[in-house]
């Protein structure tokens, strides 16, 4: 290998940052740079922007950079139509490569760029996702997949392309605007995120995009119709989505600290572990704040209650305001016997704490809303999260702040509802939610329980608007 591209891999192996100004004369806008360095750091990222926020242009770069950094590699650029594959990403490719400090180690073709010296061994190739057979058969230590326009992808080819990356240094990189609400990319934000290093980038927020255009969509739909969503905010349509909670409402409420120092009481949700492959998770909250979440695994129920009393005495140590205590556990299978034993300790050690055991599937408070109680507490999370994500766009202070948990914010925007013959809301079962997207809402339960209440007053304060003191 020749020394100049020694000295590329030993640089800029792991900060395309730099690569793309040093090299290309590529400056990242922020966003930019948040991606390329996630690129470098893990397998698989997706981005869902509004339109013009340099996707494109962060792709080009992307592939010359993993091109020239990596050894013998081999990199697929690919978009849902020859005019966006050759004549927009392959074309930004050239833009940025012609008259670049790397351009000579190079040799070009219609759909491949080589390396010099190496022409079979070390290339990136323009290919149209059109046909599985397109993106299948590569098989090396170094690949990379980019995909522009990846909602317009179909299935079958994104399939190819994800079961093609198995070696070691094998990287992918989504980017589009979230035309979908199925298929790869739409999963990648969703039922899949945490296999993913996901972003969104707003129009708004980019310094690249027409503020006359911008404003030319804001009179021609409105703010919160799906092409303004899709076009201006990067967030997928409404349209077709039948989650009670929205990705957007969730996303927001792990972005802004909320202030919790007049808070006295500390919640804590428990949903207990009830087949082999369940955690146990413990959600602590105090105020509009929860906190990161705790998760064990195979624990007798002892022991869970064991480890929720001892998250109590860590919170009460930290925040010393605290004067009450309210412990919410599911009253389902195993969650019955810690129940019990908080109870048992409680009543033996004189704590004043409250045990409130929760019963999915008993009757609703709003019996004529609501098919059982697990649907209204989701509900009651869900309309104090829009609320919340209204106050933001309207430049209030949030007041929910949840964990940056992929996995929470997976289960709470993938639980599905319908509408029951009474015309009350019924949220899909666990088991119905478990077969679809492969695991039980296990951390959005226990977020959702710290935030339950006991009867009583559960009654008066959702009747009066607030859900806790
Ligand atoms: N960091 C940057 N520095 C300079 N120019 C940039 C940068 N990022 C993008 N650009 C340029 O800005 C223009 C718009 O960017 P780009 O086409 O990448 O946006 P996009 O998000 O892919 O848009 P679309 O939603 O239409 O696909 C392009 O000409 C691109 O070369
Ligand atoms: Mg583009």
């Amino acid at each position: 290998m020749n020394k100049a591209l020694i000295t590329l891999i030993d640089n800029y192996w792991d900060n395309p940052v730099w690569f793309a100004e040093d090299m290309l004369g590529f400056k990242a806008d922020k966003w930019q740079s948040d991606v390329l360095m996630s690129i470098a750091n893990y397998p698989k990222v997706s981005v869902r922007s509004g339109q013009g926020v340099g996707k494109t242009g962060l792709e080009s770069i992307v592939i010359v950079w993993y091109l020239l950094t990596r050894p013998f590699p081999k990199v697929v650029a690919t978009a849902p139509t020859r005019q966006q594959l050759y004549d927009v990403l392959w074309a930004e490719v050239a833009k940025w490569l012609v008259g670049s400090k790397v351009e000579q180690m190079l040799e070009w073709t219609k759909t491949k760029i080589y390396m010099k010296g190496y022409s079979e061994r070390w290339w990136a190739t323009a290919k149209t996702a059109t046909r599985p057979e397109n993106m299948q058969g590569f098989h090396e230590d170094y690949m990379l997949f980019v995909v522009d326009e990846a909602s317009g992808v179909a299935d079958p080819i994104m399939e190819a392309i994800l079961g093609t990356l198995s070696g070691a240094e094998n990287k992918l990189l989504l980017c589009g605007n979230p035309t979908r609400t199925s298929g790869t990319f739409y999963d990648s934000h969703n039922r899949d995120r945490d296999l993913y290093k996901t972003f969104k980038v707003s129009s708004m927020e980019s310094p690249r995009t027409s503020k006359e255009n911008i404003e030319m969509l804001k009179r021609k739909y409105h703010e919160g119709s799906d092409p303004w969503r899709v076009r201006v905010l990067g967030e997928f349509p409404k349209g077709e989505s039948d989650s009670l909670i929205s990705l957007e409402a969730v996303e927001m409420a792990t972005m802004k600290e909320v202030n919790i120092n007049n808070d006295y009481i500390l919640n804590i949700g428990a949903d207990i572990a009830r087949y082999g492959a369940d955690e146990t998770i413990i959600a602590p909250r105090i105020g509009g704040k929860v906190f990161d979440l705790l998760t064990y695994s195979k624990q007798s129920t002892m022991e869970t209650a064991g480890c929720i009393l001892r998250a109590v005495d860590k919170f009460k140590n930290i925040y010393g305001q605290i004067n009450k205590v309210k412990i919410k556990t599911d009253d389902d299978g195993l969650g019955a016997g810690v129940t019990d034993r908080l109870k048992e300790v409680v009543y033996q050690e004189n704590l004043k704490y409250e045990i409130i055991p929760i019963q999915n599937g008993s009757d609703a408070i709003e019996k004529s809303n609501y098919y059982n109680k697990a649907s209204e507490m989701w509900d009651v999370v869900r309309q104090e999260l829009d609320e919340n994500l209204s106050n933001y766009l309207q430049g209030r202070e949030p007041t929910i702040q949840l964990p940056n948990d992929d996995k929470l914010i997976k289960q709470l925007s993938n639980r599905k509802y319908s509408i029951d013959s009474k015309g009350r809301i019924q949220i899909e079962s666990k088991k119905e939610m478990k077969k679809r997207i492969g695991e039980s809402p296990d951390r959005a339960d226990a977020v959702i329980y710290s935030f339950a209440e006991n009867r009583n007053t559960e009654l008066s304060l959702l009747k009066g608007g607030r859900i806790w003191g």
